[in-house]
């Protein structure tokens, strides 16, 4: 506890120093999620993350996460300093879209409108026409599709077949899946409903079809929290990674929150389903960062501008 403290005392002090900001999301450790918000920076879902990057003042910018968010910092704000906690803090859909299958199959398809989701490289960027999260890929696929365009679609299958099912968009679809997202089971999930009938079903689109279609509320990280705070209900079944429930317990203190059962675990789940990834953020890191200049994301110069149109393309959709 002392330690903790004394390394929150040494982040402020450094961020004054090193005119610094902390950008968060919602599944790193509670520790730094509140240190976050306390020192006026932000936790919230990828898309406003890259938002609050490249629009705060800060030289340097201090990204909790994984790779791609602080990649994508640092594309929009190449003239900032981003620091990450752990630069090996990847992601299963980031690692399963390797940049020369990925464009040896958007070769395949020319006619096709290239659509990639936050989740990836640089270099997958740089070979997209769009980027999107979950925030808005209904949005934007929506609008291609009534602009007659069809899609291809990388890299998460599930959050692909979500979209192709309500916007009835002609798309294909790169095979790749994010490996807490694909735990969820939906055999389990309806033995929890049938324990707590009144709770309401909140779940993340990179889910399985079968664990969707048991949703109350599907959608992003900032969706699943807006949704708890004006759903008329007391009781929530969350199918997301459970660095969610700080943020949905703090801000819904009368309410209360189940994790939705992975494989393998009965409806007692707890802490099944969190990203080795996400959990490799930590305060001692952010104090270490800081106070070296070390983990400095690094994104080929030469990627950049390319990469950056299809990210531009969705913070002005979306603005
Ligand atoms: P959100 O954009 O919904 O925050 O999702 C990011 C992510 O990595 C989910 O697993
Ligand atoms: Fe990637 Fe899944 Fe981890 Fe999100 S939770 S960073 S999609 S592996």
């Amino acid at each position: 506890q002392a330690e903790r403290a004394a390394l929150k005392d040494q982040i402020r002090r450094l961020l004054q120093e090193k005119n610094a900001v902390m950008v968060s999301h919602y599944y790193v450790h509670p520790d730094l999620q509140d240190l976050t918000e306390e020192t006026g920076g932000l936790v919230s879902d990828s898309l406003e993350m890259a938002r609050f990057g490249r629009d705060h003042a800060a030289q340097t910018l201090v990204v909790s996460g994984v790779r791609f968010m602080g990649e994508t910092a640092k594309i929009l704000s190449p003239e900032k300093t981003v620091l990450m906690p752990d630069l090996d803090a990847t992601c299963s859909l980031d690692l399963g879209c390797p940049i020369d299958d990925f464009s040896a199959f958007c070769d395949q398809h020319p006619d096709r409108t290239v659509v990639v989701y936050a989740n990836t490289s640089a270099a997958v960027k740089a070979r997209a026409d769009w980027l999107v999260t979950s925030s808005c890929a209904l949005d934007i696929v929506g609008a291609l599709k009534a602009a007659g365009q069809k899609i291809l679609w990388a890299p998460d299958r599930h959050l692909g077949a979500y979209i192709q099912r309500e916007t009835g968009a002609d798309m294909v679809f790169w095979n790749g899946a994010c490996i807490v997202h694909d735990e969820f089971k939906a055999l389990e999930l309806e033995l929890l409903k049938k324990q707590y009938p009144q709770a309401k079903v909140l779940v993340h689109p990179e889910s399985p079809a079968d664990v969707v279609a048991l949703a109350d509320a599907v959608g992003s990280t900032s969706a699943i929290l807006k949704a708890a705070r004006e759903m008329d209900a007391t009781e929530f079944i969350v199918a997301t990674d459970n660095g969610m429930m700080h943020k949905l317990r703090t801000l819904n203190p009368g309410k209360t929150f189940y994790e939705a059962p992975t494989a393998g675990n009965s409806a007692t789940c707890k802490s099944c389903a969190h990203c080795p990834w996400m959990a490799m953020n930590g305060l001692a890191d952010v104090a270490r960062v800081l106070e070296t200049g070390a983990n400095a994301v690094h994104v080929d110069p030469a990627l950049i501008p390319r990469a950056r149109q299809p990210i531009d393309r969705m913070l002005a959709f979306t603005a």
